[in-house]
């Protein structure tokens, strides 16, 4: 296997030259829009490309209208996602007729392949640039190029893996909550999934990296981390090779001050009980670092015939060990998962062997998705893709019976008292506010903007399948 490659300090400077190289180009008052779809590793990489565009000059709009530079952070994952990315960037076609001088790039999952490119070179000539996202670091250069050649410039490199340290980032996500991204990449192959085709190889960032930011950020008040790799359990820094992700925690949970440590996304095959006695040993409490009691934990089927087809490397029965193993260490553990229906060649019986695996475990929360093919993946060549209207009927069977699920597990709460994050403005009702339990459940209630930071003891009065309503009985002082 390739070695990691930690980028020398002289191409991070190098990177920063260019910056201030830009910031004498564009001059002041310039803004950048960035919009951001796919998974929380994206969003990580969009907090340093606005980083990156800040120490450029630029400052931030939320707003495409007035924009001077609009980046457009794509996902691959699924179909579905590739259209939406490809429907908005063709409408900021008249954002460029308005204004000439606007500069549009396209980066992310998406343009780590070879076939978007071209479509995009050819049928999109208004973005000026595409950058891959093993090459996000190199941004200020592309910019200063496309700025100064006053040419198009498409850069993917999908074979290139390496990490870059100390790029400037500029967080979204409020001043509670933060991604760092422990590791980059996979060599999983799972054959529905793009994934490894366009982040690259994995590579785990050196522990005093992570341990030195995650220490800062609990100094800045970040209440609640979440580490994040494609797959945390294969965690193995080049410079400590006996050192893995339930190290990392440990070490983590050393820190000073108070704050709550989770992670995405875990796999099955490697998660192990180490890893789970570290959880159990470590809960968040008053004053202490301590990890989430969320355990997200894709299956992806419920049937062995389908896993050994998309390569997953486990078996139901190994799954479900693992899941009780979790529940007699971590009695108040929160597990969730992820679900493919019409994988191909998937039979009605596997499917019900699906919802069995749901119904025994009885999650607090699964992302079903209905199968999408993917260019370049070993499944999009297999016999036997499932009829649309077969999938969208399994999608259907499942979400119903999960909501039943969600809603009796979250029924339980009601009338108890929890502990509870007050993270801010509730996004789906305006008046109130929203709390994260440990397990990260979301629970709305009426309270004051002051308390957002601080921690508070709630009466659950009302639980839905997805949400939590509650009153605050009291805040703990920080
Ligand atoms: N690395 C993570 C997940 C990455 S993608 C893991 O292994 O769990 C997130 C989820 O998208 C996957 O768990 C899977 O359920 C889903 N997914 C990936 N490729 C897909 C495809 N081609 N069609 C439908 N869902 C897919
Ligand atoms: Fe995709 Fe599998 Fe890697 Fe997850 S582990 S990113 S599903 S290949
Ligand atoms: Fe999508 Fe890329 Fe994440 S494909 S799910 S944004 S790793």
């Amino acid at each position: 296997m390739k070695k990691d490659v930690i980028l020398p300090e002289s191409e991070i400077q190098k990177q920063f030259e260019y910056m201030s190289e830009v910031k004498t180009e564009v001059g002041t008052g310039k803004k950048v829009f960035i919009k951001t779809f796919g998974c929380q590793q994206n969003e990580a990489d969009s907090e340093k490309l606005l980083g990156m565009a800040e120490k450029m000059g630029y400052c931030r709009t939320e707003t495409s209208d007035d924009a001077d530079l609009i980046i457009v952070n794509t996902c691959a994952v699924r179909e579905h996602a590739e259209l939406k990315a490809l429907s908005i960037s063709g409408g900021y076609k008249h954002c460029k007729e308005k204004n000439p001088s606007l500069i549009i790039g396209i980066c992310g999952c998406m343009v780590s392949q070879e076939h978007r490119v071209s479509d995009i070179k050819n049928k999109y000539p208004y973005v000026d640039f595409l950058l891959g996202t093993t090459l996000i670091h190199r941004f200020p250069e592309i910019l200063l190029k496309t700025i100064r050649e006053k040419k198009r410039n498409f850069w993917i490199s999908p074979e290139t893996s390496v990490i870059a340290e100390n790029l400037p980032v500029s967080r979204v996500t409020g001043s509670t909550e933060a991604w760092v991204s422990v590791m980059y990449g996979c060599n999983n192959f799972c054959t529905y999934c793009i994934v490894p085709y366009v982040r690259g190889r994995e590579r785990s960032r050196n522990p005093e990296e992570v341990i030195k930011e995650v220490k800062q950020l609990i100094s800045d008040g970040v209440k609640s981390v979440t580490l994040l790799g494609q797959n945390v359990n294969s965690y193995r820094p080049e410079s400590s090779p006996d050192y893995g992700f339930p190290e990392l925690l440990e070490d983590l949970c050393r820190l000073d001050g108070e704050c709550v440590i989770g992670f995405m996304t875990s796999h099955p095959k490697d998660a192990s009980k180490r890893l789970i006695d570290v959880i159990a040993a470590h809960p968040p409490a008053k004053g202490k670092v301590g990890i989430s009691r969320r355990f997200h934990l894709p299956l992806q089927s419920g049937s062995d015939r389908i896993l050994k087809k998309m390569n997953r490397h486990y078996s139901l029965a190994r799954y479900l060990e693992l899941v009780d193993y979790m529940r007699s260490k971590i009695p108040d553990v929160s597990v969730t998962t992820d679900i493919i229906v019409g994988f191909p060649t998937e039979t009605e019986e596997e499917f019900l062997q699906t919802l069995e695996a749901v119904k025994r475990v009885r999650y607090d929360n699964i992302y079903s998705f209905i199968y999408s093919k993917r260019k370049g993946t070993a499944a999009a060549e297999m016999e036997g893709q499932i009829d649309e209207e077969v999938k969208g009927q399994r999608l259907r069977r499942l979400i119903a019976l999960q909501s039943e699920i969600s809603k009796e597990n979250n029924s339980r709460l009601e009338n108890k008292q929890i502990r509870a994050l007050i993270e801010g403005v509730s996004k789906t009702c305006p008046e109130k506010l929203t709390a994260r339990t440990e397990d990260g459940k979301l629970i709305h209630f009426d309270g004051r903007k002051e308390d957002v930071g601080k921690h508070g003891i709630f009466l659950i009065e009302k639980a839905e399948c997805h949400e939590l309503f509650g009153r605050l009985l009291k805040t703990e002082e920080v």
